[in-house]
């Protein structure tokens, strides 16, 4: 099938202001909750967001990153404080999230400023994380250039001997970040591409909703 050929009719909700919470994260946490309910495959990743972020120079850049917390009013997401998006972040704290959600057909956009994560906070989800995992956070020196993915293998293979039965440290390189939203976009897709946008924006400390045109 061609490109152009291609189309879905959304048909299996709706969002009208009646139904909606007045607080923008307790109605995330409802839509997350309805996206992770169901038979669903192993493969669908619900806490799976595009984060956007952009450089000193207005260059804008995306990659996927998990959602791993939601306290505090913030979204939370760990990664690594060298990297390409660590760096734009240093220079720029206003970032984009993006959830699609193909299977209830509903995206949320979120715009908001970047924080780290206090150290203990970081400290605490790396002690969580599956030994591999921790494993992998040392070798990757993210989003810097390498030779081969041997360079890779030859690293984990030696911090696999180091740490065989010691607790790997967190790096000092690696931790979290908090996304405090200032604007957050509910989209429930309808028929006839008329679908269903509400826009929370917040305004001093309080949040206005709008109905977007689809
Ligand atoms: C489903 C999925 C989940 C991912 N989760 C993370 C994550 O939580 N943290 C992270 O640093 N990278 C994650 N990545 C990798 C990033 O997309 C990206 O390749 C990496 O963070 C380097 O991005 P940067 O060079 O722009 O900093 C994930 C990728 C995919 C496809």
């Amino acid at each position: 099938m061609s490109l152009y050929e291609m189309r879905q009719s959304y048909k299996l909700g709706s969002l009208l202001e009646k139904d909606i919470a007045g607080d923008p994260m307790v109605q995330f946490r409802t839509w997350l909750n309805e996206a992770m309910q169901g038979n669903l495959p192993d493969w669908v990743e619900a806490n799976a967001m595009t984060l956007s972020t952009s450089d000193g120079h207005g260059r804008v850049t995306s990659r996927v990153v998990l959602l791993k917390g939601l306290d505090d009013g913030k979204f939370w997401f760990y990664t690594n404080y060298r990297s390409q998006k660590a760096q734009q972040i240093e220079s720029n704290p206003n970032v984009s999230l993006c959830f699609l959600w193909q299977h209830v057909q509903r995206q949320v956009r979120i715009e908001g400023t970047a924080t780290k994560a206090p150290r203990d906070q970081s400290v605490g989800y790396f002690r969580k994380r599956p030994h591999d995992s921790q494993l992998g956070a040392v070798v990757s020196q993210q989003s810097s250039v390498i030779d081969s993915r041997d360079v890779l293998e030859k690293r984990l293979d030696e911090l696999k001997k180091q740490y065989a039965d010691k607790e790997i440290p967190c790096p000092d390189d690696w931790g979290g970040y908090g996304v405090s939203p200032n604007r957050i976009e509910f989209w429930q897709g309808r028929e006839s591409r008329l679908h269903d946008r509400l826009c929370y924006r917040k305004q001093a400390s309080a949040w206005i909703v709008e109905r977007l045109s689809p």
